[in-house]
């Protein structure tokens, strides 16, 4: 009551710079990440490229003084590809945070994936004497998203447990067992995957930072500290959370994910890779490689060449034109950010003077010319990421050179 009467009190406050500060501590919250990932990035690619480098140069070296057997050799290449691998898993990594996968979206069952998942790192757990327990509901669990992130994310919160269980084993009694819990449930309308581990747990002090990306505790080589980060981020892109959850023993974590009960439609999983190209399909194929850079076009055009293909190099967009305008390619692959002659416009051009030319394009950017790249619905068209695996791109160009509609 305002004297006597009654009322009603309406207070009014303007709060823009109240959302202009959070909107600016976010931005500084999201810099400081970029910084952190950047020097984590940094740190994680010039180990495996180091390694690289000297099993080249080494290599070189030895094979001017003609002292390089032929079994070295083939063992610093083995070398060689082994840390591209490791390489390129890191930059996968990193893609997933810019979620900029292109795999389609789809309703898949969790315990599925959950079960492939398992079914993968048991052979990993035998052997270091860990057992494991998978406890799920009959029938299935829709959830919405890509099964295969679903997949990683387990794997990787198994792997977590795995090496935690391992290096606890020295320190605890011979009869000590390490255990791993897996356990799914419906929780009105939220899945929950519970997976814990009796394992030492995790410390007050490093709690709040373990979804850092970069952060872990583990020794150069043995943990880059991207697996809870990335996990965090697919569970996100799928609406759901990922939380560590206060246990007794060891550490749990538990994945939250929104059931999709309505739209549920099992669909066929996808179909598997082809497998490795057969020679005979690329005999007389004239492969057109668009690249600035010379030592990626030389050694993509040499493989090529070992398949059987004849190989025209163009080293920007202008010239690749004018070169195919003199004598067409069956298939082009093209790098689509060069300094002359842009590749988007190669692409363009290329597609109005043939509907149905195979045109490959191998990108390294994850920003605005990706996505271009995604944008060109054609199914003569494909984007493979930087850095390409040989295999797959001869699988590729093996189906292209197939007569469309076979
Ligand atoms: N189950 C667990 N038990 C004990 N500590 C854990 C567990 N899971 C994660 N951690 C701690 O969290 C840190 C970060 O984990 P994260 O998976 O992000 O990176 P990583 O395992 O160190 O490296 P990566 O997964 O990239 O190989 C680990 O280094 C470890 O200290
Ligand atoms: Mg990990």
């Amino acid at each position: 009551p305002f004297r006597g009467v009654a009322a009603r009190m309406l207070v009014i406050r303007d709060i823009t710079e109240r959302t202009q500060m959070q909107e600016q501590m976010l931005q500084t919250a999201k810099l400081a990440t970029l910084g952190e990932m950047a020097a984590g990035l940094v740190h994680e690619l010039s180990q495996p490229l180091n390694i690289i480098r000297l099993a080249a140069e080494g290599a070189l070296m030895l094979i001017e003084r003609g002292k390089a057997s032929p079994e070295w050799q083939a063992q610093q290449f083995q070398l060689v590809a082994e840390q591209s691998e490791r390489a390129a898993e890191i930059i996968d990594d990193i893609r997933i945070f810019s979620r900029r996968d292109t795999s389609p979206v789809q309703i898949f069952d969790a315990l599925q994936g959950i079960r492939t998942a398992t079914d993968v790192l048991l052979g990993q757990l035998r052997p270091d004497g860990i057992t494991l327990d998978l406890d799920l509901p009959v029938g299935t669990m829709p959830v919405r998203g890509r099964r295969v992130q679903l997949e990683q994310v387990v794997m990787n919160l198994l792997n977590n447990a795995h090496h935690a269980l391992r290096d606890r084993k020295p320190d605890m009694p011979p009869d000590w067992n390490g255990h791993i819990d897996v356990l799914a449930k419906c929780d009105r309308d939220q899945l929950r995957i519970v997976i814990s581990d009796n394992g030492p747990g995790i410390s007050e002090t490093i709690k709040s930072r373990i979804f850092e990306p970069f952060f872990t505790t583990k020794e150069a080589g043995r943990g880059t500290g991207l697996g809870l980060s990335v996990s965090f981020s697919l569970i996100a892109a799928m609406g759901g959370r990922l939380d560590l959850q206060g246990s007794p023993v060891g550490a749990s974590f538990v994945i939250s994910l929104p059931l999709d009960q309505k739209s549920f439609d099992p669909s066929p999983p996808p179909p598997a890779p082809l497998c490795a190209p057969s020679s005979g399909t690329f005999a007389d194929a004239h492969i057109l490689v668009v690249d600035d850079e010379t030592a990626a076009a030389d050694a993509l055009a040499h493989y090529l060449r070992a398949l059987g293909c004849r190989v025209s190099i163009a080293g920007t967009g202008q010239k690749a034109w004018e070169l195919f305008s003199a004598d067409p390619a069956d298939v082009v692959i093209t790098d689509l950010r060069m300094p002359a002659g842009n590749g988007e416009e190669l692409v363009e051009k290329l597609r109005d003077f043939d509907p149905l030319l195979p045109i490959i394009i191998v990108t390294g950017h994850l920003g605005a010319t990706e996505r271009v790249a995604d944008n060109l619905q054609d199914d003569r068209c494909a984007v493979l990421k930087k850095p390409v695996a040989l295999g797959g791109l001869g699988d590729l160009i093996a189906t292209f050179l197939q007569p469309p509609g076979e």
